[in-house]
């Protein structure tokens, strides 16, 4: 649905050249929601923006739908980009005019007539939950309400995919969840492709199929979501998506914490489990098994899409070989074991 075959991307400053791309290769299928994560600055927006040719890229192809649109005409170009729609993190919504002259504006551009217009509109009005807002203008809304605006606008010509730059980076939590919950039905009811760039884990993890991790202007990582926590392939790709995802240690542990194994320390273990894997059994099997003194300090389930994924931090206590023994068996599990450090 959309390939990037090794593209690349500089921009030219007084500074010196910024290479925003490197060979970025991936392949979004058609009805997935695709994430690409990375922190401020990795390339996500120069990214995303290539899809579209918004920003164009330097070498590489950008396939729609098997097209490469890098060599198409000016004309043929403008006829792909309706079948491609855009939401942004600040909305970008016409301020003088009201939601339906906003969500209308890409069909009048069309020649579409009024009439034409109005039986679009509507039910996109309905979808989003806009119906009783419809002569409201932006300044009038809420950030959630502008976004679903947006994505009413992005929708209005019936786009086969749909592109989200930090579509929910303004929103609070419990805004950025409807969002999310929108976007996932939209995904559902019309089959639309989404290609997301976020910096937030969370996002990601609420609604993607699958994510690229993106870092100075590389993939590091690319991979169904469940294997992006359980078995990232490099280090440098499971640094960074601890860094993303924000989960700390408790102070008390933080404090105490050594890098290095020390005289009479115990490891950390954060343990990650996905799928079936239940969690206690393993625990349990790990505590019997290869005799090891477990406290767990914390714990928590978070919902993927498709799937669960358990974290579990916890001290350990034994002999080196019992240690061993253990990784090994929650490996064996299906499990994956970092070790934060020492206390
Ligand atoms: N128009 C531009 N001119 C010069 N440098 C840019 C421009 N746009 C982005 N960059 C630089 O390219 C890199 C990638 O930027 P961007 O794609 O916006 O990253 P992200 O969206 O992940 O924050 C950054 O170092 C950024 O400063
Ligand atoms: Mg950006």
């Amino acid at each position: 649905m959309i390939e990037l075959r090794h593209v690349f991307k500089k921009y030219h400053t007084r500074a010196g050249d910024i290479p925003a791309l490197v060979d970025i290769n991936l392949q979004v299928k058609r009805g997935e929601i695709f994430g690409v994560i990375g922190k401020s600055g990795a390339g996500k927006s120069t990214l995303i923006r290539s899809v579209n040719l918004l920003e164009r890229p330097d070498q590489g192809e950008v396939l729609i739908e098997g097209k490469n649109i890098l060599t198409l005409s000016a004309k043929a170009l403008c006829q792909v980009r309706h079948n491609i729609g855009m939401i942004f993190q600040h909305f970008n919504l016409l301020s003088s005019c009201h939601v339906y002259d906003n969500i209308a504006l890409p069909l009048v551009l069309l020649n579409y007539s009024r009439k034409e217009i109005q039986k679009k509109v509507e039910p996109l009005l309905e979808l989003t939950g806009l119906t009783q807002k419809k002569l409201a203008y932006p300044r009038q809304l809420s950030g959630g309400q502008k976004q679903r605006v947006a994505i009413a606008r992005a929708l209005a010509s019936h786009p086969a995919i749909l592109l989200c730059d930090e579509a929910t980076s303004a929103l609070d939590l419990h805004t950025t969840q409807s969002i999310l919950g929108l976007l996932k039905d939209i995904n559902q009811q019309f089959n639309l492709t989404i290609l997301m760039i976020t910096h937030e884990m969370e996002v990601v993890k609420a609604v993607c199929d699958r994510v690229a991790l993106l870092s100075q202007g590389r993939i590091l990582e690319l991979s169904t979501m469940a294997e992006f926590f359980t078995r990232p392939k490099t280090e440098k790709a499971k640094k960074l998506i601890e860094t993303l995802s924000h989960r700390a240690l408790p102070e008390k542990l933080l404090k105490n914490k050594k890098e290095q194994f020390f005289e009479g320390s115990v490891p950390i273990w954060r343990i990650y489990f996905t799928g079936n894997s239940a969690q206690s059994p393993i625990i349990t099997a790990l505590i019997q098994r290869c005799a090891l003194e477990i406290n767990i300090f914390q714990a928590n389930v978070e919902t993927l899409k498709e799937d669960t994924l358990g974290i579990m931090d916890v001290t350990v206590k034994g002999d080196p070989k019992q240690l061993q023994l253990g990784v090994d068996y929650l490996i064996s599990q299906g499990a994956r074991v970092e070790v934060l450090g020492y206390v």
